[in-house]
């Protein structure tokens, strides 16, 4: 951060290059050009160039004055996948180097950041390598990288290095709110001082235009093509009746646990929308793609399949009843605030203490973590959608509603973000 020409606070925001990451940090990039600040965003080349394609961004921001996108490349081939996740250690070391004040935002939740924080602790106390220990917390919801035999683990080192790297940071922003996660934000405000929780920033960002009469978008930061036919598709179909299927932009499935979420789809009978990317099932070369009867019919009467929706408005749909998720972080708002129950699916790092906080802690749905049988997947979307229904619709329209208060007006998260801004200005002023 620093001072712009016109003594204006001057924001530089480096996402990693994940959909995830970008998704929220522009969010939070348009929160704070509402509040008079002016932010340079900083996208891969290659992240950049996908997203002026598929979305409206450039027009949208353009509205905002002293607002920029800078590019740099990541030194990848053209061809290079660019699936996995990483960590970005040098722009903090970066900017201390030229006495740039530094926040940290994590894009995570509060209880897979402090789980990741806790790390040297565990470590220390010989928690890790995993022995069995059996707590609330078992050892299958920990990140996955805890699940290494070996604590010098290169990610597991990684994780652990970039989180701690907050405490040399002024502060870190949350995208969470106090109701959601309120018990272990005050643990990691213990140990790590200016603890932002403005989230969830996709309703944060709604309510904000709203209250500045600006048009409100939905969801267009994406680095997929998005097809809107799943959305005339699901205008035909009943209220509540669908189970919406997304595993985010990274998971990559086996063939063999597509083929078991694909029969317990079909078995139960329900209607399903199933979002598959282009790579989001691992390809076996000169494989021929010969699916069983059963399933392409049973797709062909109950289900449709997308590559890529404008998730936002599907969960906000009227026909949407449930949400068969990998646990994302920003999925995870995403429902909440729609109050859409989940099944949980969670695939790696983060999303495997997310799914267990939905199942045990917000009752907002069930965790199938590291089980993928089609009988499972079944009896699952029967309990969520049917059997099992009004509790979890319950809990789920309670917490929507703790949502949207907090960042409402008066509410926890509109209150952080403006002490946020206090903040920045005061930093550089
Ligand atoms: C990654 C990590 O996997 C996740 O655990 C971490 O919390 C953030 O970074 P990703 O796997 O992509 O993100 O999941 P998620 O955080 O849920 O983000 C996916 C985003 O893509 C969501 O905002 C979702 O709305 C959007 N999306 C997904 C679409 O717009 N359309 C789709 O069809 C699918």
């Amino acid at each position: 951060m620093e001072k712009g020409s016109s003594n204006r606070p001057h924001v530089l925001i480096f996402p990693l290059p994940a959909q995830g990451h970008v998704n929220s940090m522009l969010k939070l990039a348009e929160l704070l050009c509402l509040s008079g600040l002016f932010v340079t965003f900083v996208n891969s080349e290659h992240n950049h160039e996908r997203l002026v394609r598929f979305t409206d961004l450039q027009v949208r921001f353009s509205k905002y004055q002293g607002f920029q996108f800078k590019t740099v490349p990541d030194g990848l081939p053209v061809e290079h996948q660019r699936t996995g996740d990483g960590t970005s250690e040098f722009v903090l070391e970066s900017a201390i180097e030229i006495g740039i004040p530094v926040i940290h935002f994590r894009t995570v939740s509060a209880c897979s950041y402090w789980s990741y924080f806790c790390i040297p602790d565990m470590i220390k106390a010989g928690e890790l390598p995993i022995k069995g220990m059996e707590t609330f917390l078992r050892c299958r919801d920990l990140p996955s990288f805890c699940r290494a035999d070996d604590t010098s683990d290169l990610y597991l080192q990684q994780m652990t290095n970039c989180t701690r790297q907050t405490l040399r940071a002024r502060g870190l922003i949350l995208n969470t709110f106090e109701d959601l996660e309120g018990p272990i934000l005050s643990q990691i405000r213990r140990r790590v001082s200016n603890v932002y929780s403005i989230g969830p920033l996709h309703e944060h960002l709604r309510k904000k235009l709203i209250e500045q009469k600006h048009q409100t978008h939905q969801s267009s930061n994406s680095l997929w093509e998005v097809d809107r036919s799943c959305m005339s598709w699901l205008d035909k179909q009943p209220s509540k009746s669908v189970l919406y299927v997304s595993f985010g932009s990274i998971a990559v499935t086996t063939k063999e646990q597509f083929l078991e979420f694909w029969h317990g789809l079909v078995d139960s009978k329900k209607r399903f929308l199933w979002v598959m990317r282009a790579d989001s099932v691992a390809k076996i070369d000169g494989e021929a793609e010969d699916y069983p009867p059963e399933l392409v019919e049973g797709t062909k009467e109950r289900g449709f399949i997308v590559e890529w929706t404008p998730q936002e408005e599907v969960l906000a749909h009227e026909a949407v009843g449930g949400f068969f998720t990998h646990s994302g972080w920003n999925s995870t708002l995403e429902s909440i605030v729609a109050g859409v129950p989940m099944i949980c699916w969670p695939y790696f790092a983060d999303q495997q203490i997310n799914s267990r906080f939905v199942g045990e802690v917000w009752k907002l749905g069930l965790d199938m973590k590291d089980v993928c049988d089609r009988k499972v997947v079944e009896k699952m979307v029967n309990d969520l959608m049917e059997d099992n229904r009004e509790e979890f619709v319950r809990s789920a329209a309670k917490m929507a509603e703790l949502a949207r208060n907090s960042v409402s007006k008066g509410g926890s998260s509109n209150h952080n973000l403006n002490c946020l801004i206090e903040d920045i200005r005061l930093m550089i002023g």
